[in-house]
């Protein structure tokens, strides 16, 4: 039998007591000098940091990346050369409820990944859709508020939802993704994953590509329908955080197929959608499918708050070998994560065991709260002849592209067939069957009916789906016209 252990304070002297506090006789008032006691209440207090603005529920796991192909012409990212293999974590999530909030909703997944590469941390922070609801990230803080709850109610709400997605028509393609049946996986482990917005690389000899990632399920994708979602989410609100864990578990390590969309950079100019545009897919049959490796995921967390909660993931950690691209979401996005991670985890989240990087960091960043990891002897400051390190331009040139204009407020450039529900009616039209398309009206006018929903905004709902596709809007509007629509989820409850 192994000796039990005594408690010890966080000073790591023998706890005085886990029973009683110490009072002046048993029936009288507490010490305050009970320094062990009134530990145990502030740290208490203390124990919760603020959850994630958005993705607040959420589940992950750790494991690896192996690039099991060549794509060297293309990129030289040390992870993505054939047979390296990178640690990885993975979180997955919903993206509007809070913490408690059920695994089941209708809502994009994210689909956030770390590789801890030997270049450095490369984060891709995506989601299950390979699209998203806006395309400038100025408006992201209205979408996010018109998808969570009323300021006086407290309580989600549909007119809030339609009323936003509807004045702005770029949300139709990622609407209909989620209102078909994409909108609720059967659980993490079967939907894809996609980097979403278009990314540049680099190859060794300079040569630049834009690039999307498609991490395909070797699972398959499953997923559920409203009434099966409403009744495992009433059983089990985390039933995919369970799905995940246990899978683990029980050796049944998922995996994900990395495939890359690879675009000539001089393509973009004159391809027939804007590609930086996040509301557009570029379709296969332009640029088809390209295997790199695979992503697998074999060990649970062991401790939920210091590695799943900690976890700070950022698409301004790149490697070389990767850039950003002139997409004006991504640009938002590589300020906002980091700014994010230093108010709800402290200014040195990246020294914390789960976000810190495998290799030796040399950061000229110094001090601030909860520092403890130093480099003894490196000079604070830079230029300096005293021997501190020096950035190695060389490695991230040419990870950019070139841009010449006035300063302007203005939307995309068009190309050729750039609008916005041209590529949603294909999507209904020609990847949706009969049965899926029923689906989707039978969601939608569920929505509508007896939810508060106001007649303007419903109205325009109507035409939003008609510009779609005019059948499936016509039917959702007889639906809820005749009143016949299943009766409404609740925004983010199955
Ligand atoms: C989480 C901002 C668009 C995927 C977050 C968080 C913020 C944020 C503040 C919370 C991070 C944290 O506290 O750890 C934004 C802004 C966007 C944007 C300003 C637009 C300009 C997107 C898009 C995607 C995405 C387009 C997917 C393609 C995610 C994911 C998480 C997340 C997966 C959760 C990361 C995790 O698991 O910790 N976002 N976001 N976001 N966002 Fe975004």
């Amino acid at each position: 039998m192994t000796e039990t252990k005594f408690s010890t304070t966080d000073s790591g002297a023998p706890a005085p007591s886990d029973n009683n506090s110490l009072t002046v006789g048993p029936d009288g008032p507490i010490l305050l000098h009970d320094y062990h006691f009134v530990n145990q209440m502030a740290h208490f207090n203390r124990e919760r940091v603020p959850e994630r603005n958005v993705h607040a529920k959420g589940s992950g796991a750790f494991g690896f990346f192996e690039a099991t192909e060549d794509v060297s012409q293309y990129t030289k990212a040390a992870l993505f050369q054939k047979g390296a293999r990178s640690e990885a974590l993975a979180r997955f999530s919903t993206v509007a409820g809070e913490q408690g909030s059920s695994d089941l909703a209708r809502d994009p997944r994210g689909f956030a990944l770390k590789f801890y590469t030997s270049e450095g941390n490369y984060d891709l922070v995506g989601n299950n859709t390979p699209i998203f609801f806006i395309r400038d990230a100025i408006k992201f803080p209205h979408f996010i508020r018109s998808q969570k709850r009323l300021p006086d109610t407290g309580l989600q709400d549909w007119d809030m939802r339609w009323d936003f997605w509807t004045l702005q028509p770029e949300s139709a393609h990622q609407v209909t993704y989620l209102m078909g049946d994409r909108g609720i996986p059967a659980s993490y482990r079967t939907e894809n994953g996609y980097g979403s917005h278009t990314y540049l690389w680099v190859n060794a000899a300079g040569e630049r590509f834009w690039v999307k990632y498609h991490f395909i399920s070797e699972q398959g994708v499953v997923n559920l329908t409203n009434e099966e979602a409403a009744a495992l989410g009433a059983q089990d609100p985390d039933a995919h955080r369970r799905d995940l864990f246990n899978a683990i578990k029980n050796g049944e390590a998922p995996i994900w197929n990395l495939h890359v969309q690879m675009m000539p950079f001089d393509d973009a100019a004159d391809y027939r959608f804007n590609p930086f545009d996040l509301t557009k897919i570029w379709p296969h049959s332009d640029y088809p499918l390209i295997k790199v490796g695979r992503l697998v995921l074999d060990r649970n967390p062991e401790n939920f708050f210091a590695q799943i909660e900690q976890a700070a993931f950022e698409p301004s950690s790149i490697v070389p070998g990767v850039g950003f691209s002139p997409d004006k979401m991504l640009l938002g996005r590589v300020f906002a994560y980091s700014d994010t991670h230093r108010y709800r985890i402290g200014p040195n989240y990246l020294q914390l065991p789960v976000n810190k990087p495998k290799v030796e960091v040399n950061s000229y960043d110094f001090d601030g709260a909860m520092r403890y990891d130093f480099n003894v002897g490196q000079p604070v400051y830079f230029p300096n002849s005293v021997g501190g390190p020096e950035a190695k331009e060389d490695l991230f040139a040419g990870s950019n592209w070139s841009a010449d204009g006035d300063f302007v407020r203005a939307a995309y450039s068009l190309h050729a067939e750039d609008d916005d529900f041209g590529q949603p009616g294909t999507l209904v039209r020609e990847v949706m069957d009969e049965a899926e398309r029923g689906r989707l009206v039978e969601t939608v006018a569920s929505t509508l009916d007896g939810t508060g929903v106001r007649d303007e905004v419903k109205q325009r709902v109507f035409e939003y789906w008609r510009n779609v596709d005019k059948g499936v809007g016509d039917a959702i509007a007889e639906k809820v016209q005749a009143g016949a629509a299943p009766s409404a989820p609740a925004p983010n409850a199955p």
